[in-house]
């Protein structure tokens, strides 16, 4: 099947896939606090992502790769609400534009549109130095984003079948590349050991794309007939695997995203120690639903809600908001427990 097409399946099955809501953020509770201290108007929504200075902790993930027209529209759509609800965004793998001159479109647009925006390059991590290069010169972007997604390429029988290599890949694209390097999952999570093994070779941000949002082993079983069932509860949590990383190596930079839905979900990632937060299938939803001024009204929805969740904590900024407490229970708690983290 051609790469294009097989894009186009991704957002149709994306947007009839309904989330599994398994992200592990309802296990998390926020300890109420009955004297907030703090004014409204003193609140502020400003984060760093190791060397990036973010005015939100929100960013729309990567979507829409290569795959003609359809995608440029949304790729143009998502830029422009992400230009006027001001917050990042990651453009989706653009592998098949290093490839084929005609796809560079697809993303270049997106610069285009918001030309002093904060815009992320994606490869996967099969992708050589040069390419990476390439990727983040097309569209001028201020990080890259390396996605790491093996058991999304075993489900697919076209899929990727050699993962050696990937980790001396990466080593030399972050000793290369001019620009932040952002090593993301794609929602089965990130685990501890992973996060170690970055970290050793010079990764300083990593979005643990964890279990519990858009799922590409149910998606990919969607598209045909022959069904690898097994999979399609892979992963760690999204809560479990931001504390998995933030414990383990707390000099990273970590993105909590798979599955924030709401700004309380973003709220309770960034409480488990995240930066920022990513989001993916809810916008393309949003953007195919309501269109550029739906999602724009919609990220200013979520910057509108988390402020009051860190009005009610009594929390002024993203760092204060890092530090207060919660109570952790259920699967998400038996995880850590089991995984050795107090
Ligand atoms: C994705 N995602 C993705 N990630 C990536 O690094 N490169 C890519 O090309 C894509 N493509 C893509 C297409 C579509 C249609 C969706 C919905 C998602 C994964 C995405 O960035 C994110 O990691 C997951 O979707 C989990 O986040 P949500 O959707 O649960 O918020």
């Amino acid at each position: 099947m051609d790469r294009a097409k097989r894009k186009i399946e991704h957002i149709q099955h994306a947007l009839s896939t309904a989330d599994q809501g398994e992200s592990g953020f309802d296990d998390i509770t926020f300890v109420h606090q009955s004297l907030p201290d703090v004014r409204m108007n003193d609140i502020h929504l400003h984060t760093t992502l190791g060397e990036l200075s973010l005015s939100s902790p929100f960013f729309i993930n990567a979507m829409t790769g290569g795959g003609g027209k359809k995608t440029l529209e949304i790729n143009k759509g998502l830029a422009e609400a992400a230009k006027h609800g001001q917050i990042a965004m990651a453009v989706g793998s653009q592998t098949a534009a290093l490839k084929d001159d005609a796809e560079r479109e697809t993303f270049t647009v997106v610069r285009k549109v918001n030309q002093n925006g904060i815009i992320f390059a994606n490869v996967g991590s099969e992708v050589s130095v040069e390419d990476a290069k390439r990727a983040v010169d097309m569209i001028e972007a201020d990080g890259l984003q390396i996605h790491l997604n093996a058991v999304q390429e075993l489900v697919m029988p076209e899929g990727d079948r050699d993962f050696t290599g990937a980790l001396l890949r990466i080593e030399q694209i972050v000793q290369t590349v001019q620009v932040p390097v952002i090593v993301k999952e794609v929602g089965f999570g990130m685990s501890r050991e992973t996060a170690l093994r970055l970290k050793e070779v010079g990764v300083k941000i990593v979005d643990v794309g964890g279990f519990g949002g858009t799922n590409f082993a149910r998606i990919e079983n969607k598209r045909r007939s022959s069904i690898i069932t097994y999979f399609n509860n892979w992963g760690i949590p999204t809560a479990a695997s931001i504390v998995e990383v933030v414990q383990t190596v707390p000099s990273l930079a970590v993105i909590g995203s798979g599955g924030v839905r709401t700004a309380l979900d973003a709220a309770k990632a960034i409480a488990l120690g995240a930066s920022a937060v990513g989001m993916a299938g809810p916008l393309l939803r949003t953007l195919v639903e309501q269109g550029v001024e739906g999602l724009v009204a919609y990220i200013e929805e979520l910057h509108h809600d988390l402020t009051l969740i860190m009005g009610a904590l009594g929390a002024k900024t993203i760092a204060g908001l890092q530090r207060v407490p919660l109570v952790i229970r259920g699967n998400t708690h038996h995880w850590l427990t089991e995984r050795g983290f107090d």
